[in-house]
């Protein structure tokens, strides 16, 4: 599998969880793991440029496919992604724990939504749970991040 445009071999382990590949073998560790059965979205990462939690797929389903994590976006030094400024910009996170997984899920969104609507950024970021901020910080980061798309 590519991570991060990198090309890495699948785990020894044909049973390893890709989010406890991601972070114990390649030390990705911004991708968090909160439930580890599908409900946090603490976990999601792009498989294709699609959202999907890495904590319910196995490290070698993921073979001959592009995951990308959360510091993918960005490389040191360089200026966060829009969507990393959108968060930032708007406090849309308190500790932080639930955040990669937010941005990648409005990645994903506004890769298939570039101008999304109310209800499609509901149903972009149904699968998060926060338990700090409340939402309407991160709805609204949503909202920045379109625009900072634009510009
Ligand atoms: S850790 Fe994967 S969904 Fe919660
Ligand atoms: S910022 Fe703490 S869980 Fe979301």
């Amino acid at each position: 599998m590519r991570v991060n445009g990198v090309a890495h071999p699948a785990p020894e382990d044909p049973r390893k969880l890709l989010s406890d590949h991601l972070r114990h073998d390649l030390a990705l560790t911004g991708t968090h793991v909160g439930c580890e059965h599908g409900v946090c979205g603490c976990c999601t990462v792009l498989l294709d440029g699609a959202a999907v939690r890495s904590c319910l797929m196995l490290a070698v389903q993921a073979e001959g496919h592009e995951v990308t994590t959360v510091e993918g976006l960005t490389r040191d030094g360089a200026p966060l992604h829009p969507v990393q400024q959108a968060f930032h910009e708007c406090h849309a996170l308190q500790c932080g724990f639930c955040t990669p997984g937010f941005v990648m899920s409005v990645l994903s969104l506004l890769a298939q939504h570039p101008d999304p609507t109310a209800q499609e950024m509901e149903e972009g970021i149904a699968g998060n749970l926060c338990r700090c901020t409340g939402y309407a910080s991160i709805r609204r980061a949503i909202v920045r991040a379109v625009e900072l798309s634009r510009e």
